[in-house]
This record gives structure tokens, sequence and C-alpha cells, in this order.
């Protein structure tokens, strides 16, 4: 594992203020560059009987983003009938599309007619698949009983988690696919989002042992999950190293059984975290006295960086300005709400993490970086009434390029009748 820089480094001083002039502020950039390089580096991962890459799109589903991956040949984890649609709207055929939802899919005969793949999350999704499709090839999400997570809750495995199908009931599996004479192609296991890379690996045993009781199984899907360093303490994880032990898997397992399995992962946040950040700005700074806090206060927080007030996650923050004496400062956003906090303790979404930067002044462009992943996907958009933020595109040439629009007032009103 290597560790961040935990700045964010495809953003200059002057970028981020042409983004402010341009666009206001708050405002979410992505950059392209590192996108395409991150997309392509896991292409080129190399597994012994193919690669199928598919993205995450709960991770940030911004057409923008979505048209990148498609033009690289990704496919897509897509985690409810929206986010279905989403994915066709911007191009993606339907075969390069799986559904992996929590919600039973209310659209499963259109799915079908249109050749979306459909991955049973449940006995009761393997059933309403089972009748309203019968006789079709059908991946199962299980839970091998063992899961890992940067916190509890990003953990989706063993017996605290409700995803996919538990590994003990393979017997009623069997049963509900044969009665419907689905024929289970692929299996799917998703044990969690900033996994331990060595739990994963027992994990990817484990799948690969419930493979072995199903024997029409062509593709081994093991999820995403792939831990990313967005401060310079945290680790990321190599995924050359993974690919070595995956491939000394599924070797393994053609020895023992004779298949020789496609892989399918389904990274989110490896793709899109560090490719994203938030130009903000510094709306005012206070304190508690001698014995408290300094605070500096943004025009974001957890409206758009949700993350750190869920979680106690981190985000590197930098504030941009030059020859400031240092300070320890707590950043918080601008909502009427104590837990809008952008610098909780790590893991620790109830206590205060002073950072040292130069001391903010009100007016102060500050950059929240690693905001490429669950940020614009996962933010609480309108508490307060602050309206959506806008979302541009960094091209390699240096332009900026306006993905998505700030939302207006009336369309913070609009379905109200
Ligand atoms: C089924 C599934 N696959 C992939 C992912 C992507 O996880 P990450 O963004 O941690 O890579 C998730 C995230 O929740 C998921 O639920």
């Amino acid at each position: 594992m290597t560790a961040a820089d935990g700045r964010t480094p495809f953003l200059s001083a002057e970028k981020a203020a042409e983004v402010r002039e341009r666009f206001g502020t708050p405002c979410y950039v992505y950059d392209r560059a590192a996108l395409e390089a991150t997309a392509r580096r896991l292409l080129g991962l190399e597994v012994p009987y193919g690669l199928t890459l598919r993205y995450a799109m709960k991770a940030n589903p911004s057409r923008g983003i979505l048209q990148v991956f498609r033009g690289l040949g990704l496919h897509v984890d897509a985690s409810s009938d929206w986010e279905v649609e989403r994915a066709l709207r911007v191009g993606f055929a339907p075969e390069q599309i799986l559904l992996t939802s929590q919600m039973p899919s209310r659209r499963i005969a259109e799915h079908v007619a249109r050749g979306v793949l459909l991955n049973a999350c449940s006995l009761h999704q393997l059933e309403s698949y089972g009748q309203a499709a019968p006789g079709r090839p059908i991946a199962v999400r299980l839970n091998p009983g063992l899961g890992s997570g940067s916190t509890k809750r990003t953990n989706t495995g063993g017996p605290s988690s409700s995803f996919g199908i538990w590994h003990d009931h393979l017997a009623d599996v069997q049963a509900v696919a044969r009665r419907h004479r689905l024929t289970v192609r692929t299996v799917h296991t998703h044990i969690g989002s900033g996994t331990d890379p060595e739990v994963w690996k027992r994990a990817t045993r484990m799948t690969l042992d419930l493979v072995a009781q199903f024997p029409d199984v062509a593709t081994v899907n093991l999820g995403g999950g792939f831990k990313v360093g967005r401060m310079p303490e945290e680790p990321t994880v190599d995924m050359g190293e993974v690919a070595t032990h995956v491939r000394g898997e599924l070797e393994a397992f053609r020895q023992r059984d004779g298949r020789a399995l496609r892989l399918e992962i389904e990274p989110g946040t490896y793709l899109v975290a560090r490719a994203g950040a938030v130009v903000a700005t510094c709306i005012d700074v206070v304190d508690t006295g001698r014995d408290g806090y300094l605070f500096a206060k943004l025009d974001t927080g957890m409206n758009e960086v949700t993350r750190p007030s869920l979680y106690g996650a981190q985000h590197p923050i930098d504030v941009l300005a030059a020859g400031r004496d240092p300070a320890e400062v707590v950043f918080v956003g601008p909502c009427c709400e104590s837990g809008d906090i952008l610098t909780p303790a790590p893991g620790d979404p109830e206590a205060l993490g002073p950072r040292w930067v130069p001391r903010p002044q009100i007016g102060d462009l500050v950059v929240v970086g690693g905001a490429g992943a669950y940020c614009a996907a996962m933010s609480t958009i309108n508490y307060n009434s602050y309206p959506q933020a806008p979302e541009v595109m960094l091209e390699p040439d240096g332009t900026l390029r306006l993905l998505r629009k700030r939302q207006s007032l009336d369309q913070v009103l609009a379905n109200e009748v």
C-alpha cells in the first residue's frame, strides 16, 4: 500500500481562483486526466482468464464522468433502476450494465427485454427474477460471511450485514434457480468499502469456494471497496498486488475445479475519489476562547461533502494563502447543524479534529480534496435550502468545462404543488 500526498495535485491556486470566478463556490471539480489514467491502469491489470471492469456509478453518477469511462470501455455496476436508466442514457449498452440493488427492481421485465444483467441480492429477488424471466442466466450476490470497511457503516459482509444472500443458504438458491430454470452464471460478493486488503483476499478464497458449488458459473465478481488514501497517513491499496493474488487464486481454482473463471471487479472509490475536489470560500472565522477552538466556516460542508459528518471520514483541506502563520483550525460547513463538521476526529463524527493550516481569513479560497467519490453523489442537497453545487471537468488542456449548473431556487421548489 502507498500513502497519499494529501493535497489536490491537479488544482493549482490559479485554477481554483478561475473556478471561483467563473462558477462561484462551492463547486465540484473533476480531473479528466486522473480519471482516465486510473481507469487505464485498472484495465491493464493482469488476470488469467479475462477481466471486466465495472464502474460502481453510485460513487459519482455525473454524466461527464460516465462518458469518460464509457469511452474507455468500462462496464457499469448500477445500484438501482434509476442508475440503470442513467447509464443507458449515457449510452452504455444494456449488456454492459449489472443491476445490484438492495431495492427489488420494479422494472424486471423491461431490463430483461433490453438485456440489462440482473444480480439477485436476496432470495426474494431471485424468486421475482425467476417468475418474471424463467429460463434466463442470472447473477447472485452472496454474503460470504466476512466483511470489512473503512468504518462499520461501510462494511457489507458478515452477519451484521443485510447485503446479499447468506452463504449458508445455497441450497435455497439452487432450489429457486431450479424451479425457474435460472442458470447461475455469475457469483458476486462485495464485502465493503475501504476494505482491508488482507480480509479481501480471504473473502476471495471464500467466494471461490462458493463458486465451486455452482457448476454453471463462468464469471466471479469480487466487487469493489479498494481502499484509497485521501490523507497522507492513509494507505492506498496496491492494485497490482491484488491482481497477483487473484491471479494465483483463479489459477488454483482452475487446477482443482477445471473452470477458467472470468474476473469482474467493480470499484467506485478507487476510480474517482482522488480525481475530485470542492473549491470553497472561507466565509467566517470564530473562536471559543483560549481553551476552546478556532473555527473556519466554509461555504461547503455536509451538503457537498457528507462523509466527514457521516463516518468521521478525513478529507485533505488546503487554505490557499501564502505567508500566513499556521494555526490549529476546525473546519465547519454553513449549515445550522453542529454535525456540519469537515474535520471531525478520524473515525469519530462526534469529536473535533483540528488541523494545522495557514491561519484562514474571510474570503480565502479553500480546497477540499478527495471529493470525487460519494460526495456529489451522496450530498444532503437543499438542507437549509442551499442549492445543489455545480460540477466542472478540468480537461487535460487546462480548460474548465461545466458539467452541471448550480441549482436555482426555482429548481429547488419545482416539485412543490
Ligand atoms: C455492490 C457494490 N459494488 C461496488 C461498490 C463500490 O465500492 P467502492 O466505492 O468502495 O469501490 C459498492 C459500494 O457500495 C457496492 O455496493
